[in-house]
């Protein structure tokens, strides 16, 4: 009788195995010439085209850069993700399945259709009409300590002071009215828990956290390590709350390119329309790549193939 267990799926790839990868993925997509910056915003439309990022921070803290890793981009969706675990943690995960919901939309981001379609609810944490929700969520007597417990929690996350974009945070405050439709229609419903302009105002200032890609990897890094920061060693989420987390971003951290995503991809990611992506690799490690071209989804195009590029190299796909 032979017994044979392998270990290989708790080991992790050297440092340069990880960088040669980003490198090759790099390389392969850089002149990936496929889609557009995003322009509802205008400030995103004057982001440079090519800058393109890869970083990787793994389950016991390697950091791995590759490409334009100074620059920094606005986090967009991608805070999503962090209000969301930082609302689970204070009022518990249920909280957001009940008040919220937790199924995907097959719809655009912003869109107005999704949250007439059913009981009012939001759908998921991870389309605007959620994430706005979400904020509201948060206990806090004015807007401004609803800004800092979020802006102190991003930075606790990233270990080090974030800053607002403050040329997009003004163009998207100046530009937000479908946004402000969404959170009024959700109030009106009792589906948004504090001042509809309240919610959408500090909603659009976490979008427009400046992140560069190691930044972004660190802070979704206790998402790759069982809720607990590799670096600072805090747990910032409970063990059992990092899965659903992990399942709302499968099912919509790519909108209505999710089924696509997991098709070709298959792990739990979340987008940013200012062209950001990070994605868990369950136990091992966060990747996250950085390009403005989006497509028709709102998603970074070159980040995508970057991500899965590497993925399929470590055959990380989680189906
Ligand atoms: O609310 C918005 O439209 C933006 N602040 C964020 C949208 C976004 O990032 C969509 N994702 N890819």
């Amino acid at each position: 009788i032979g017994l044979s267990i392998s270990l290989a799926a708790d080991e992790l790839p050297t440092k340069e195995a990880l960088k040669k990868a980003a490198e090759e993925a790099h390389a392969k997509f850089k002149d990936e010439k496929e889609g557009k910056n995003a322009d509802y915003i205008p400030a995103l439309a004057k982001v440079p085209s090519e800058l393109f990022g890869i970083a990787i921070v793994t389950a016991d803290g390697e950091v791995i850069e590759v490409g334009d890793v100074d620059y920094s981009f606005s986090m967009q969706s991608c805070s999503k993700v962090f209000t969301m675990c930082m609302v689970m943690e204070e009022s518990g995960a249920e909280a957001i399945f009940e008040k919220i919901n937790v199924e995907p939309t097959g719809m655009p981001f912003n869109s107005i259709k999704a949250i007439e379609h059913g009981d009012g609810r939001a759908d998921n944490p991870l389309v605007n009409a959620g994430a706005i929700a979400t904020v509201s969520m948060i206990k806090a007597d004015s807007p401004e300590q609803r800004w800092k417990k979020i802006s102190d929690y991003y930075n606790l996350l990233a270990g080090e002071e974030l800053k607002v974009l403050e040329d997009v945070y003004v163009s998207e405050a100046e530009t937000n009215f479908r946004n402000r439709g969404i959170a009024n229609v959700l109030f009106n419903s009792g589906n948004l828990f504090c001042d509809p302009l309240e919610a959408t105002d500090v909603y659009t200032r976490q979008c427009s956290v400046g992140v560069t890609t190691a930044q972004l990897a660190m802070m979704a890094s206790p998402l790759a390590n069982d809720g607990v920061h590799p670096v600072s060693k805090k747990t910032f989420l409970k063990e059992d709350e990092v899965p659903k987390v992990l399942s709302i971003m499968t099912m919509a951290g790519f909108y209505d390119g999710a089924g696509q995503w997991a098709w070709k991809t298959g792990l739990p990611a979340k987008t940013g329309v200012g062209g950001g992506i990070f994605a868990i690799v369950p136990g091992k490690m966060v990747i996250v790549a950085f390009s403005p071209p989006v497509d028709q989804y709102g998603n970074s195009v070159r980040a995508q193939k970057a991500i899965q590029y590497i993925a399929d190299k470590f055959e990380y796909n989680i189906f």
